[in-house]
């Protein structure tokens, strides 16, 4: 089999200052550089990258024989709501972050529409230290759009990676309709350096059911029409030009949203796997499976926005990860809840384009690791390299497989794309040096993952 671990071969040594210091060889693959791919092995120091070369002594303490593997680094899931607090029935910080390395991610960034919701720094420092010793990868956190401007500037202080503007429905208190109290919003978000992520739909041009209403799950997804979309970009945009803040578009559907996003110098875009895969058709055969906001759009919609991902015109992919029971989710469609779990499917999905060479190699590295780490300020992250944190996944590219729900580690075991064929296997997920998802196992043990803090090294 490609890519066995073997056991410690040496005792740790210690260092100078009496520290172990501890040396794992990912031996022969190929690896993802800024030259391209290359054969070599990767040497790793207490967590860094210590070399990337052909000709490593073979002495290390453990050693990974990788070959056939590809080693890229590891990706960065910038839009995960990893639930836990009160919402742990839907997803926890373990089942998650193990959702996160099954799924190739070594870093994701937690959204704030938890219960109770991250909009305060206490409330902030209470989900980090809930989250610490729990967590499997790296996890940073995006906190709730709030009217106080002090507030904002002691989120941004504590870490916060952005700030979430939830149009249709804020997460926290705040009029989203007065046109100065988002003005202002963006005005504290430029002073604290704070990027402001934007969930683009005006709730004017939504409708929303009667619980008892009896509808599709296509009626309830046209509620929310793409003018709901349009509108609220273009608002947004306006706005934040006269701020000169920096505006992340979160989960962008239409190729207009891109374009016109592509005009400030300060917008970065995200699009999905679904909303550049999936299309309105997909609906009626999977019902609450293929329910989300911003929903899935027409067939020709969904092909144009592919296109645009493929040429290299959209800042990030995010996979918008956001778990419910199934209970919740099938019971009636006027209340089932909007989200599909996606941190498990995310990567295999976009390989498969790589195979079928609509999307280039490089091109997905940028998408899922490099741009997510520039944007979001990960230093040493998103790009395998001497010194760069030791944040690796090794894929088969050769293995094929169809998706496999009931195998998900995410506590929501449902995908809309259940039994679709991908090509390219995450085998060895590293966060920080240390393997903790190996051949479809959970190695590493809660805790191994940071929290993550925008602004510090550590
Ligand atoms: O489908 C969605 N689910 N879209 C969102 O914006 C929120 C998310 C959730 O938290 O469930
Ligand atoms: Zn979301």
């Amino acid at each position: 089999m490609r890519g066995t671990l073997s056991l410690l071969k040496s005792p740790p040594n210690k260092t100078g200052n009496g520290q172990e210091e501890s040396t794992l060889l990912l031996e022969e693959c190929r690896v993802w550089t800024k030259r391209g791919l290359v054969s070599a092995s990767i040497l790793i120091r207490d967590g860094r990258i210590a070399s990337i070369s052909r000709h490593i002594p073979k002495d290390a303490h453990e050693t990974l024989r990788a070959t056939g593997l590809v080693a890229f680094p590891g990706m960065i899931d910038a839009h995960v709501h990893l639930r836990d607090l009160d919402l742990s029935y839907k997803e926890d910080f373990t089942s998650g972050t193990a959702a996160a390395a099954a799924g190739g991610f070594t870093t994701v960034l937690d959204m704030p529409n938890t219960v109770p919701p991250t909009d305060s720094t206490k409330r902030l420092n209470e989900k980090i230290e809930k989250a610490h010793t729990k967590i499997l990868t790296n996890v940073g956190f995006h906190v709730a759009a709030v009217p106080d401007s002090t507030q904002i500037s002691r989120m941004s202080t504590l870490g916060a990676y952005s700030l979430k503007l939830y149009l249709p429905k804020p997460i926290s208190p705040l009029d989203i309709q007065n046109e100065k109290t988002v003005l202002t919003l963006l005005q504290s978000s430029k002073r604290s350096d704070l990027r402001v992520t934007v969930h683009a739909e005006d709730p004017c041009l939504i409708r929303r059911p009667d619980s008892e209403e009896i509808i599709s799950f296509t009626e309830l997804s046209r509620m929310r029409p793409e003018e709901a979309e349009v509108r609220a970009v273009n608002r947004v945009l306006s706005l934040a030009a006269k701020t000169g803040c920096n505006l992340h578009l979160s989960h962008l559907t239409l190729p207009s949203s891109i374009v016109a996003a592509r005009k400030y110098r300060h917008a970065t875009t995200e699009v999905t796997p679904h909303h550049v895969l999936l299309s309105e058709k997909e609906i009626k055969r999977k019902e609450w499976k293929a329910w989300m906001v911003p929903p899935l759009r027409s067939e020709s919609v969904r092909k144009d926005l592919l296109a645009m991902m493929s040429k290299g015109l959209v800042t990030i992919v995010a996979s918008d990860h956001a778990p419910h029971t199934v209970q919740e989710k099938s019971e009636t469609v006027a209340e089932s809840p909007p989200g599909i779990p996606g941190l498990e499917t995310t990567l295999p999905l976009m390989l498969t384009l790589v195979v079928r060479r609509v999307l280039s190699m490089s091109l997905l590295t940028q998408l899922l690791s490099s741009n997510p780490a520039r944007v979001f300020n990960l230093p040493r992250k998103g790009r395998l390299d001497k010194g760069f944190d030791a944040d690796i996944v090794l894929v088969d590219l050769k293995h094929k497989s169809r998706i496999r729900p009931e195998r998900f580690h995410s506590k929501a075991k449902y995908s809309p794309f259940e039994n679709m064929h991908v090509q390219g296997q995450v085998r060895t997920t590293i966060v920080g040096g240390i393997v903790v998802f190996q051949d479809g196992e959970i190695v590493g043990k809660p805790g191994s993952g940071r929290i993550m803090k925008r602004g510090a090294l550590g």
